[in-house]
């Protein structure tokens, strides 16, 4: 199979390709504003047909066994890491990544769907002994419902399978809304889940420019029991708002502004190569990456001399090129956004240390901000985007109040050779996931989630799948 033939341009509802829309838009390569192709925008109708279909379909998904929904998301984790190069580069082609990144995504991504393949037949519910003698008390676990992923753009393959695997192995179905500016990756990943077998209406996805009035639709549907989304707070907050309506349950992975903290016994070319990871993955474009990177007074300038030299050598770049390490920001917002927190931070005196400025309407040079403090804009606001701003400490205390004062709580991250400061650290971070020497947690085998304005739930792991079933209580009487 070419890359073309995993290219479509249009919605996917109840196992077709559809017609539904009067409108079309363009799906750009961030990398020099060029179409990719031009989709078919499915507007609010399509997320209507979506959740009938959906509906429809989970009456009989509900009732398959978790072997027979596993075998066929095995078959799709196959094709998918078959195709992985022709996936990866509609990736790269349409978020901007480092087509190794992509690579490693489609890989990622697929991880998911194997580990929900087996963790579905794992949800077992429970005996109770009971409170009388007549009675004999069981739980079981069942699939919620019809559940919406709303994705982002920035992990288009991988957001969606962290949410969708877990609920279709649970026995739910589900209306994909990727965002707009990356929904190729999402269709040809949806048009491999049915030669993988699943039948119309279980998955379904949704195009279309309108993300308003499709979330809208989506939060206030009776019949949409779940919403799992990945992105802003600020969407956060009016999509659980919305919700309110129908109770729905909800997933939310919103911002983040993770700390990444360097001791004064932490091995300093470990932490430079940690935070190059975790700061510069997707040119700072994820919601786990490095917002601030607190160094302990005695290392602040060996840590920082080494951080500028490595980051100085970072490739920028179309992904699509070898050896490129930064591909483009998604768009002339994120160029602007990056600007104004440089100025707001020259202007508040911080030192360029390397980079500093765009380099044309869509690159950013991987940049080192020295002599960072509280009052520049980006310790409270999320980054997104390629810098690495520098903050002096002098106490384990003032770095944990200083990592702690923020809305968010979604990754942290430090440094340190010693393994009870390791563990008072890790418990006092107010962080859903903590990296101790490690710029990198996600995995599927983990729990990925945050607190505070970060959102709540959990995805990966043994947990990941709970918030996909309903509990239910059994009760039977009069045994005698
Ligand atoms: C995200 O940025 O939302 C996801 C990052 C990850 O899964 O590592």
């Amino acid at each position: 199979m070419k890359t073309n033939d995993l290219i479509f341009d249009r919605s996917f509802v109840n196992g077709k390709w559809t017609n539904q829309g009067d409108e079309t838009f363009e799906v750009t390569n961030p990398a020099n504003g060029n179409s990719i192709q031009t989709v078919l925008d499915g507007g609010i109708q399509i997320t209507e047909m979506a959740i009938n279909a959906a509906d429809r379909a989970f009456k009989s998904w509900r009732k398959t066994t978790a072997k027979y929904r596993g075998d066929i998301l095995e078959k799709w984790n196959y094709l998918i890491l078959k195709h992985a190069k022709e996936l990866a580069e509609i990736m790269t082609l349409e978020c901007g990544k480092p087509f190794s990144e992509s690579k490693g995504e489609v890989a990622y991504g697929a991880s998911y769907i194997k580990w929900f393949a087996e963790e579905g037949k794992r949800t077992y519910g429970d005996v109770i002994p009971p409170h009388s003698e007549d009675k004999r008390l069981v739980v079981i676990k069942q699939p919620v419902g019809v559940v919406a992923a709303i994705t982002p753009w920035n992990f288009p393959l991988a957001m969606i399978t962290r949410k969708v695997a877990p609920a279709l192995a649970a026995g739910c179905t589900v209306v994909i809304r990727p965002t707009y500016e990356s929904p190729l990756t999402a269709l040809a990943i949806v048009y491999l889940s049915q030669i993988a077998g699943f039948p119309p209406g279980v998955i379904n996805v949704i195009v279309g420019k309108d993300s308003a009035a499709m979330g809208k639709l989506l939060c206030e549907s009776q019949k949409v029991k779940k919403i799992s989304f990945t992105g802003s707070t600020r969407i956060g907050h009016i999509l659980m708002a919305q919700s309110a309506s129908t109770l729905k349950k909800l997933s939310l992975e919103l911002g983040g502004n993770a700390p990444f903290i360097v001791f004064e016994d932490a091995d300093i070319d470990k932490a430079v190569k940690g935070a190059i990871v975790s700061k510069f993955r997707n040119a700072g474009q994820t919601c786990v990456c490095v917002n601030r990177i607190l160094v302990h007074e005695k290392v602040y300038d060996e840590f920082s001399v080494k951080l500028t030299k490595a980051v100085a050598s970072l490739k920028v770049g179309d992904g699509m090129l070898a050896n490129v390490n930064i591909g483009p920001m998604i768009n002339i917002d994120a160029i602007e956004k990056t600007k104004e927190f440089v100025s707001d931070a020259i202007s508040k005196g911080a030192k360029i240390l390397t980079g500093g400025k765009p380099i044309n309407q869509y690159f950013f040079e991987p940049t080192v901000i020295g002599n960072a403090t509280r009052e520049m804009s980006f310790s409270d606001d999320e980054i997104f985007g390629p810098l690495a701003p520098l903050y002096k400490f002098t106490s384990d205390e003032e770095a944990i109040k200083i990592a702690n004062d923020t809305i968010y709580g979604l990754a942290s991250y430090f440094y340190s050779e010693n393994v009870s400061r390791c563990w008072r650290v890790a418990e006092a971070l107010e962080y859903g996931m903590v990296g101790i020497n490690e710029g990198l947690v996600s995995t599927e085998v983990a729990p990925f989630g945050g607190v505070k304005f970060s959102g709540h739930g959990r995805e990966g792991s043994k947990y990941g799948i709970e918030d996909y079933l309903e509990i239910k209580y059994m009760c039977f009487g009069n045994i005698i």
